[in-house]
């Protein structure tokens, strides 16, 4: 096996799984939103392979903008005190939102993106996301569209990073102990 697969215990979510979960995600926001011109916010980085898939499933006119954002605070994400690192190019007043999510795992990163977005009087606010970890979370989020319920393992790739790697994988995996332990490589 190649050095990248070799540090993948197991595979959660296999390619075409996940291809045909999203062609489903992006028909039925086709359907809901026709006529509303939606405007799709990627959360960088982890949901860009996500994203890039879903707006190729939907065959409404719609826009793309994206958001970066980082925890902060005693080197843990749960802390959940949450900087912008790049904000949407465009204000969202009067469109029609959806955030486009790779997991949600304790809901910090959603709940605090929620909480912007909405002061920003968009027409509606809604979320799709790929996976949800719901055993991890902190803070309840609601989910308006979700690809898949997961266990609560250590997954990487289709855009889920460990120390930033593993994102170029094609399908979700279970990361090997082995390689949690040595670290990113
Ligand atoms: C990951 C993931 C979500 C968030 C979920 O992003 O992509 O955005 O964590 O975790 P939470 O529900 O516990 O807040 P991360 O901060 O690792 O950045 P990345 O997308 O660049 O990998
Ligand atoms: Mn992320
Ligand atoms: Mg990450």
């Amino acid at each position: 096996a190649s050095p990248l697969l070799g540090d993948i215990e197991s595979v959660l979510l296999e390619e075409a799984r996940i291809r045909q979960r999203v062609q489903e995600l992006g028909h039925q926001i086709s359907h809901e939103y026709k006529d509303l011109d939606p405007l799709f916010v990627g959360i960088l980085k982890g949901a860009v392979l996500f994203l890039s898939d879903l707006l190729r499933a939907v065959s409404i006119p719609s826009t793309v903008d994206f958001m970066a954002i980082s925890s902060y605070g005693a080197g843990t994400k749960s802390s959940g005190v949450v900087r912008i690192l790049k904000d949407l190019d465009h204000p969202i007043a009067d469109r029609h939102v959806i955030i486009v999510e790779d997991i949600v795992d304790t809901g910090l990163t959603l709940r605090y993106l929620l909480d912007n977005l909405q002061s920003r009087k968009p027409a509606s606010l809604r979320v799709c996301v790929l996976l949800d970890k719901s055993e991890q979370r902190q803070l309840p989020v609601h989910l308006d569209y979700v690809g898949f319920s997961i266990p609560n393992r250590f997954v990487v790739g289709y855009g889920l990073d460990y120390a930033e790697h593993y994102r170029n994988l094609p399908f979700i995996g279970i990361l090997s102990p082995e390689a949690v332990q040595r670290g990113s490589r």
